[in-house]
């Protein structure tokens, strides 16, 4: 939505659900042109010239003519009543409505080979239907191929459940007014319940109800840290949550599969980590144990939705499929194009436990299939978490002697140079450039004896230190709002919010968080030198450090990255542990280690990792 009208109508229109649809109903009734006479339901929403909100209709009807065209269409609803959705309610119920393009992809695919008798006799169901934009296209597809009324469509095809009691009112708005504009000014009969999907029971439709024929949608979004304990404590009722921490989309598969009829179909546009993640794994399980025929159009780090950064595919489930296979294929221009070539990918090569690896499969099975995993080859760490960078981090303005200055809001501070260390940021290391012109400092208020590390007392800061403590007092109101303000857990209010790599290896192999190229690390060797952001390799033995590094860097790493680890807008990828730690390190003979060491020629060292790998050329 524009700037403009998204900050007018935070302005000016009132939150409250039964002004909001009003105001959205009788601009579109007034900008098509519609005369309502029969529908008792859609009279209660216009307001006419007169009423006390005539003049704030006017304004909102021409500020959504001025973003969306003088006639307002259904699709401007869809996204009108998404916005108004508040942030908060948004965060719970994860409402977010599919554009159309999608919707239509989808019910091509599930609905666009029925006959016409059977679209008439067609039950299509959207189990988390929000404003029905899905049902609105299946009841107008319905009616355009079968010559049925709307009347019964409503009656006998289209079904709909939404948690909220703003979505289903505002379903009954969406396709009361799809059948004004085409003629038909009726109150309808609906089959949409406003009730909580996953204590859904077929007891709540008609005596009729034997499964769906397809359910379509897309199923909420929702973290597990942001559902309430009650809804958290039902998803354990399901099967496919029994792994991790399930996001609210994960028993939305097994609802629909398990109320789909013998023949049924489902498609859906959700999340695509279920294909790898730990809170997807009992959900693999139950598609293997149920031999489903899936498809699956990935769309890796494309993003769908503009009102959200999500990482989605479209799914396709028919459960009359007889081949207990996966099809899969990637589509990261999002352009839904015909002819996308699927790859069908048995069980049998997958490992549920360890995440479905689809993606680039036979390069990927071989490289996930050789020698020892890299976490096992050699351990990473991640770095230093002060809770307060910008506290504890910087760039001196000077230096002299005894001090380096700290400038902060306009003060400079002496910080004493013995209690500095120098600290790395491995993010920056996709930068060209010498890795020590990226090299800041910290104040590091901790003694390190034998490996031991303990928090500098504050006497010893007071005695050896006195520039630093003024200097981390100017700042204390800053360090106590740590952890929500809990910090009665920290040995000093000066020391850092965790303890975690507080000393490291004297050897480390720096590679960032994030990339969107083939790789560069490197490798220092400096036991002081601190980590922050980024990730480490570290290791008592340079060598292993140094295979390690021709390996990271080669196209075969990148490759692997970019089939398999978390993708991000503009080509970028995670290189977080998750995304790289089944990435095998073949088992090296010391002759082989040395040829290795010994290759400083990029093309050869590709070449020669291919090659132990038993990858062809690529
Ligand atoms: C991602 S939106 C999808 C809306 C619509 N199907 C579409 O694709 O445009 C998810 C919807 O699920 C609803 N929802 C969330 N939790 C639910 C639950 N436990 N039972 C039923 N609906 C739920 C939300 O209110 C929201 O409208």
């Amino acid at each position: 939505m524009a700037p403009q009208l998204l900050s007018y109508v935070r302005r000016h229109v009132p939150s409250d659900e039964r002004t909001v649809n009003r105001l959205f109903v009788s601009a579109f009734i007034r900008s098509n042109s519609l005369v309502v006479v029969r529908s008792q339901f859609l009279s209660g929403y216009i307001i006419n010239d007169g009423d006390e909100d005539f003049g704030l209709l006017q304004d909102v009807s021409e500020r959504i003519k001025a973003e969306y065209g003088e006639k307002i269409i259904l699709e401007t609803l869809v996204k009108l009543f998404e916005f108004v959705i508040s942030p908060a309610d948004r965060v719970v119920t994860g409402a977010i409505y599919t554009p159309v393009r999608i919707r239509e992809t989808i019910l091509k695919r599930c609905i666009g080979d029925k006959s016409v008798d059977e679209l008439g006799r067609l039950r299509i169901s959207d189990i988390a239907c929000g404003c029905g934009g899905f049902l609105m296209d299946a009841a107008h597809f319905i009616h355009f191929k079968t010559g049925k009324s709307y009347a019964e469509i409503f009656q006998e095809n289209i079904f709909g459940i939404d948690v909220q009691e703003y979505s289903i009112e505002r379903t009954k708005i969406l396709l009361s007014l799809l059948a004004l504009k085409d003629g038909e000014d009726a109150d309808f009969c609906f089959n949409l319940l406003c009730s909580d999907t996953l204590d859904f029971s077929s007891d709540n439709w008609d005596e009729t109800y034997n499964g769906f024929d397809v359910i379509v949608g897309n199923p909420p979004y929702v973290c597990s840290r942001n559902l309430p304990e009650d809804t958290r404590s039902k998803m354990k009722g399901y099967e496919v949550c029994g792994s991790g921490h399930p996001d609210l989309y994960i028993p939305f598969f097994q609802i629909a599969i398990e109320m789909l009829n013998a023949t049924g179909r489902l498609g859906y546009i959700t999340m695509n980590t279920f294909l790898r993640s730990i809170n997807g794994r009992s959900l693999r399980k139950y598609f293997r144990r149920k031999n489903c025929e899936l498809t699956v159009l990935d769309f890796r780090g494309y993003q769908v939705f503009e009102s959200r950064n999500t990482y989605t595919c479209l799914f396709y489930y028919d459960k009359a499929g007889q081949d207990a296979v996966i099809h899969y294929a990637v589509d990261e221009q999002g352009s839904l194009a015909n002819g996308v070539c699927f790859t069908s990918v048995s069980y049998n090569v997958l490992d549920d436990d360890k995440g479905w690896a689809l993606n680039d499969l036979d390069i990927t099975f071989a490289i996930e299939s050789t020698g020892v995993k890299i976490k096992d080859y050699c351990p990473s760490r991640h770095g230093i978490a002060t809770l307060s960078n910008d506290t504890y981090i910087f760039q001196p303005t000077r230096e002299d002697d005894r001090y380096y200055y700290l400038e902060k809001n306009g003060t400079q501070f002496p910080i004493e140079k013995e209690i500095c260390r120098r600290v790395f940021n491995p993010n920056r290391l996709t930068v060209d450039g010498k890795i020590e012109a990226s090299y800041e400092l910290i104040i590091y208020p901790y003694l390190v004896v034998s490996g031991t590390v303990s928090v500098i007392p504050p006497e010893i800061m007071w005695q050896d230190y006195p520039c630093t403590l003024r200097y981390l007092e100017s700042r204390r109101d800053v360090l106590l709002l740590r952890d929500k303000g809990d910090t009665s857990s920290y040995p000093q209010w000066y020391a850092f919010g965790r303890t975690q790599s507080l000393v490291l290896p004297r050897y480390k192999l720096f590679f960032p968080k994030f990339s969107n190229k083939p790789i560069r690390c490197f490798i220092v060797d400096d036991p002081d030198l601190m980590l922050y952001n980024g990730l480490a390799f570290v290791n008592s033995d340079i060598r292993r450090l140094e295979i390690l590094k021709r390996v990271i860097e080669s196209k075969l790493f990148w490759r692997y990255v970019a089939a398999n680890a978390k993708p991000y807008a503009s080509g970028y990828y995670s290189l977080s542990g998750v995304d790289i730690k089944h990435f095998g390190i073949p088992v090296f003979s010391l002759t082989e280690e040395n040829e290795l060491l010994s290759l400083s020629n990029k093309n050869e060292i590709e070449h020669w990792l291919i090659n132990k790998y038993g990858l062809a050329e690529f």
